[in-house]
């Protein structure tokens, strides 16, 4: 074959070389086009994938051209539910494009997984506002059989958001809910309330819009989310958890920001979810602005928070708005089922 595919084991994982090869042809792939897109450092990225997650199985794979790598893919199966699915993420080399690489890599990821029984395999690509119907990677998408199954859209918030402006809207949240109390916890979550974080945490694939695909709950354990935790701290940032409790100290909604503690100034929004018992008491607002204040009076340089959500997620769009973030690209996920 013109190229060499190879599944990367555990020893090319911990080989800091072999991975910054790895780390370079992503970074070149996805940063094509979209040169200010915020993008991981490093030692964030190695970071995650040294870390283990019971939750998923993760298989990196690699083409080379002589000793030359010249594409980087990683499958994610998810192991303690939504099993029929697995995940991918593929990128090739800026000067490798049309080689027929892409399809190469792909039809190995495609064994792997029909060979593991999954039926619906999944990928996202980030695309222009203006060219999501017609770009390049989509074409690519569908040259391989894959259908589109959702938009996302992602949006960025400048920081820092002044100080007044994050009060006014706690302000106008609180009188929506009272007898919720609102707490902030940086890293660790205190034991007695990690069972409840857990079963929210589980519902946000369900309940959050995802196109053509249903996602069945998550299986999130205490054991798990002590995994999350540690790979956060792997990737040398902090977690910022803002909670809201009832009165008998259940988690009833939760934000999460992923904050650098090293060079980068990009914060990363993770999930925010009320549960289904507990909406329209702006709880939603009251944990997202709680939470930007947190994490901006602990760092004053940082710059902006990504984050990305369904299209069709209204409720969740137009908090965002409200906040301040600002469309930049689409995310498009692409499905192919057998
Ligand atoms: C998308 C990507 C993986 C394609 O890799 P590639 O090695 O160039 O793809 P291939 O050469 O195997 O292309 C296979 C077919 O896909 C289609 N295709 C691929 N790139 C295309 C493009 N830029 N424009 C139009 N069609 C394209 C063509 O039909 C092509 O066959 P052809 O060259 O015989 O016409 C690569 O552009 C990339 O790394 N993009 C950034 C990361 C990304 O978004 N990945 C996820 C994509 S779903």
């Amino acid at each position: 074959m013109f190229v060499d595919i190879r599944e990367l084991g555990a020893e090319a994982l911990a080989d800091d070389a072999v991975m910054r090869d790895f780390y370079d042809v992503s970074r070149r792939a996805e940063l094509l086009g979209r040169e200010q897109a915020p993008f991981w450092g490093f030692d964030e990225f190695v970071g995650a994938f040294r870390s283990e997650d019971s939750g998923e199985r993760q298989q990196l794979f690699a083409a080379y051209d002589g000793d030359r790598m010249v594409s980087a893919a990683v499958l994610w199966s998810f192991l303690l539910d939504n099993t029929e699915k697995a995940f991918f993420s593929l990128d090739v080399d800026v000067p490798d494009r049309r080689r027929g690489i892409g399809r190469a890599m792909l039809e190995v990821m495609e064994r792997v997984a029909r060979d593991d029984n999954r039926r619906l395999l999944l990928t996202d690509s980030k695309l222009p506002y203006d060219d999501r119907d017609n770009h390049g990677y989509r074409q690519f998408a569908t040259a391989c059989g894959y259908e589109l199954a959702n938009y996302e859209v992602v949006r960025h918030l400048p920081l820092p958001v002044p100080d007044e402006q994050i009060q006014a809207w706690i302000d106008e949240a609180a009188p929506r809910h009272p007898g919720y109390t609102i707490e902030t916890f940086v890293h660790d979550v205190p034991a007695d309330l990690v069972e409840s974080l857990c079963v929210l945490l589980g519902q946000l694939a369900v309940d959050a819009p995802t196109g053509t695909v249903d996602f069945e709950e998550e299986t999130m354990t205490p054991e798990r989310f002590a995994e999350m935790l540690d790979t956060v701290k792997a990737m040398n940032r902090a977690r910022y958890e803002t909670v809201a409790l009832t009165p008998d100290r259940q988690v009833v909604a939760q934000s999460t920001l992923s904050v650098p503690l090293g060079e980068s100034t990009t914060v990363y929004q993770w999930g925010t979810f009320v549960h289904r018992e507990h909406r329209g008491h702006q709880l939603g607002l009251a944990t997202k602005a709680v939470n930007l204040r947190a994490v901006q009076s602990y760092r004053d340089d940082l710059t902006l928070i990504t984050t990305q959500n369904a299209e069709t997620n209204d409720y969740m769009v137009s908090i965002n708005e409200r906040m301040g973030f600002r469309p930049v690209e689409v995310s498009a996920e692409f499905a192919k089922r057998w």
